[in-house]
């Protein structure tokens, strides 16, 4: 199947009480797992790309290229979208024109009235495009390409403004961050989530910083109307630790152990165990 926009799997997931996966890629081997993964749980899935992730990959066309070619030669059926993840309003035109199914505009550091202004001209080109695109109100916390925020709460009018412009997902944030959560991390603010749902009513609600949240926070965030949850550090992390063991193992010294697609493996193994217990815990598993 082709790449798909973000639209029907986001509403799908929202009626149904579940909720679709966006995991960031980085390399080629993110990307495969990830896809395979989906493949075999029968999930619908959502490639997220951060601007510095395409820059790292030569490129969006590069990564246009690949997820094309990849999804072609490993037959795989179930709906995928090609996101751009925290899209400025520059790198959101540059993935429209290289051939992304869906983008995000991050204008959450913009005033209020801005942020509405460069949305809605980005809702204009998506709508007439067919892609997907979400926007975000209230900073993700955390450390994402460089940049550092403070887990805000987003204010649920504000919100309400965004989504009624024709957004098809929206990134509200409700004291979650990007990267691990520290100690004294506070959780997710139901309160807020709960407002924002009420006045956003069918519209799919994304929670990003998906990584460390504990099973219980985000099956209540499903239960709130989120449907779009995105992972990334988990990944990350994922394959960091598997890599460190076969070196530590010394196995990059045995044989052939230094081939990239022996020392590569256990990594992308990792990947794939983080991506299956994620969308088992989301409960896209059998969705696509
Ligand atoms: P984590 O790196 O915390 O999983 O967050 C991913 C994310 O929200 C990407 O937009």
């Amino acid at each position: 199947m082709p790449l798909v926009n973000a639209a029907e799997m986001l509403t799908k997931a929202k009626a149904g009480h579940y909720a679709v996966g966006q995991f960031n890629i980085n390399n080629l081997e993110w990307t495969k797992a990830i896809l395979m993964t989906a493949q075999e749980l029968n999930s619908p899935v959502i490639l997220g790309v951060s601007e510095g992730a395409g820059k790292y990959m030569a490129g969006y066309k590069t990564v246009v290229g690949m997820v094309n070619g990849m999804i072609e030669e490993l037959n795989i059926t179930v709906p995928v979208a090609l996101h751009l993840d925290h899209g400025s309003y520059e790198g959101a035109k540059k993935c429209i024109e290289a051939g992304f199914s869906s983008i995000m505009f991050d204008g959450s550091h913009y005033p209020i009235e801005e942020n509405i202004a460069k949305t809605k001209e980005l809702v204009a080109i998506c709508k007439e495009k067919g892609l997907s695109i979400e926007a975000e109100v209230g900073a993700i916390g955390g450390e994402e390409d460089g940049v550092i925020g403070k887990g805000e709460c987003a204010d649920p009018q504000e919100c309400k403004q965004i989504a009624d412009l024709g957004v098809t997902m929206l990134a509200a944030g409700i004291g979650n961050i990007h990267g691990k959560y520290p100690e004294n991390w506070e959780g997710l603010s139901f309160e807020t989530l709960d407002a924002v749902q009420k006045l956003t009513g069918a519209m799919p609600l994304v929670l990003h910083g998906g990584t460390g949240i504990p099973a219980d926070m985000i099956k209540k965030a499903i239960s709130l109307g989120v449907s779009k949850i995105n992972v990334n550090t988990e990944c990350q992390l994922a394959f960091q630790a598997a890599t460190r063991k076969y070196i530590e193992e010394g196995k990059d010294l045995q044989g052939k152990g230094f081939d990239p697609r022996k020392l590569l493996a256990p990594g992308f193994e990792a990947i794939k165990a983080t991506v299956k217990e994620k969308m088992e815990l989301f409960g896209s598993v059998n969705k696509a």
